[in-house]
């Protein structure tokens, strides 16, 4: 498959040029600075490289860099912002800092012709984010375009098929900065639209046939897009070969055990049902540090899973990582590492089995895509995101069998009133958190001390950041109301109005 990738030197937007590729229906991916000129130049249908940008000054001595020859490797490189005046230092023009630094809209002229932007002419706004700036064009190059305070702000090399512009096209602020982007990659790099849901599908099965072959394998399947995506493609593959286990901690949604019988049970697969919920629940006695209590479920997951794969004995472990998994483990080198999440409990270390991830490359966005082209259940692609350990993170202090179920109803009720109001697939998350204390309150005549439950429900698109919902009060009074009616435990609904800084969407 024709691929670009995208080389990073530690900026913010670097992954967001390689989501822009692959919206352009053609495979991207990013990888470190450093890999070698070598390792790039061998990479199947490898038709250009993009040199992302990067917070640091190329002058600095411990900045990214990559080697000089990667500038030789027969494909055409486009340098953006720090990119392109690596490709000035690489290439032994002049780079320098800047009178003024540039950010955020920038009017820019294009003086002369060039196919890096084929299309465009006279005046365009630019979005740029820098200090330095290319001060003097290396041997064989030419300006192509300017700013007030970049006097290169795009230059090329016909000859080598190398060039550079100083602002960010991959962000929404730039003028056709779409445009610019499809000229690379299409014309410039002629790579071909093969990246869609359909031929990632044929390929994902005959990789899996290869890889697997008459092997067995298990994967874990926890009703998340993610999981059952990867199942439903494993299950194509080597059918009866896969064994799908679904593990029931007690810490699960509301009737999540039926329901994922009910979707799975029309695939060719061998789905193990396993009902742990006393494991889990006694393991997690007297547990109340938030950090404490995902290891042991983390830990009670992988020896009941365990006990499954030994029995099937299988030599593959099928994961439903996706990309933006490997990106937040620290995948990138560059790029600070701001949480790391794990599906429930990491890996054992003396596992036997081998790792396989048929969905490593690919986005959140794009699973779903995969999902509607293997004709998944809409009620599974459409669902809101549920960590891995489960209502053991939304019920605060000790979990115990009672509290799980009090969180479990107060979470569907949630669910439900936003489904009936059509703000569900608005909304990134809508669920409930029980606190453990109690508060006084006067239910039939009589007074009551019992629990509150949290409403938080909020909004975000990338999980990194997120707001909490400005949801209409009525719709929140419909949601307490029904929450104290009917559980017997509650007496109190307060909303969560914190955004993620400084608060995590979960509260453990
Ligand atoms: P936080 O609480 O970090 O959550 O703001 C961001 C998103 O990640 C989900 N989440 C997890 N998912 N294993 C998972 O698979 C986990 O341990 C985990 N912790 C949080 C959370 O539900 C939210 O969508």
């Amino acid at each position: 498959m024709d691929s670009i990738i995208v080389l990073d030197f530690g900026g913010q937007y670097t992954h967001l040029i390689s989501r822009r590729i692959r919206d352009l229906n053609v495979f991207s991916e990013v990888l470190p600075a450093e890999t070698s000129a070598e390792k790039i130049k061998s990479i199947q249908g490898l038709k250009g490289v993009i040199f992302s940008g990067g917070a640091a000054s190329v002058y600095d001595e411990d900045s990214p860099k990559c080697e000089k020859q990667m500038l030789d490797i027969g494909v055409p490189i486009l340098g953006i912002c720090y990119g392109h005046q690596l490709i000035t230092l690489l290439e032994e023009g002049k780079v320098a800092s800047g009178d003024k630094g540039e950010y955020g809209i920038t009017d820019m002229i294009i003086s002369s012709g060039s196919s890096i932007m084929k299309g465009l002419s006279g005046q365009m706004n630019v979005w740029m984010n820098h200090r330095d700036i290319v001060q003097q064009l290396p041997d064989g190059y030419s300006t192509i375009a300017s700013t007030k305070n970049s006097p290169i702000a795009v230059f090329e090399n016909t000859g080598k098929d190398i060039y550079g512009v100083q602002f960010h096209p991959e962000v929404t602020h730039t003028e056709n900065g779409m445009k610019i982007l499809e000229n690379f990659v299409y014309d410039i790099c002629g790579a071909r639209k093969h990246w869609t849901a359909g031929l990632f599908v044929d390929n994902a099965v005959k990789e899996a046939k290869e890889t697997i072959g008459d092997k067995k394998a298990v994967i874990g399947l926890s009703g998340g897009v993610d999981s059952s995506v990867a199942a439903v493609l494993m299950s194509s593959a080597i059918g009866k070969n896969l064994t799908a286990v679904y593990v029931d901690t007690g810490l699960m949604r509301y009737k999540e055990t039926e329901f994922i019988e009910k979707i799975f049970s029309k695939y060719d697969l061998d789905l193990r049902i396993v009902r742990a919920q006393d494991r889990f629940f006694s393991a997690l006695k007297g547990v109340t540090d938030p950090e404490k209590k995902r290891k042991v479920i983390g830990k009670t997951f992988i020896d009941v899973f365990d006990d499954v794969a030994e029995e099937v004995g299988a030599d593959y472990l099928v994961q439903g990582t996706i990309y933006s998994d490997r990106i937040e483990s620290g995948h990138s080198k560059h790029s600070s590492t701001i949480k790391s999440h794990h599906n429930v409990g990491g890996l054992p270390e003396d596992m036997k089995m081998k790792v396989y991830e048929p969905l490593r490359n690919i986005y959140k966005d794009e699973v779903r895509k995969v999902a509607r082209e293997i004709k998944l259940a809409e009620d599974i692609i459409k669902r809101h995101v549920f960590p891995g350990p489960g209502l053991g993170v939304r019920i605060l202090g000790e979990v115990t069998p009672e509290r799980a179920e009090i969180t479990r109803i107060a979470s569907h009720i949630v669910e439900d009133e936003l489904h009936k109001a059509g703000l569900h697939e608005k909304v990134w998350m809508g669920f409930a958190v029980l606190l453990p204390v109690k508060s006084v309150g006067v239910q039939g005549d009589e007074r009551s001390y019992k629990y509150p439950v949290v409403i938080r429900i909020i909004e975000s698109e990338d999980a990194m950041t997120a707001n909490f919902t400005k949801i209409p009060y009525d719709l929140l009074e419909k949601m307490s109301t029904r929450i104290t009616n009917e559980i017997k435990a509650v007496n109190r609904v307060v909303y969560d109005v914190t955004n993620k800084p400084p608060a995590t969407m979960e509260w453990e």
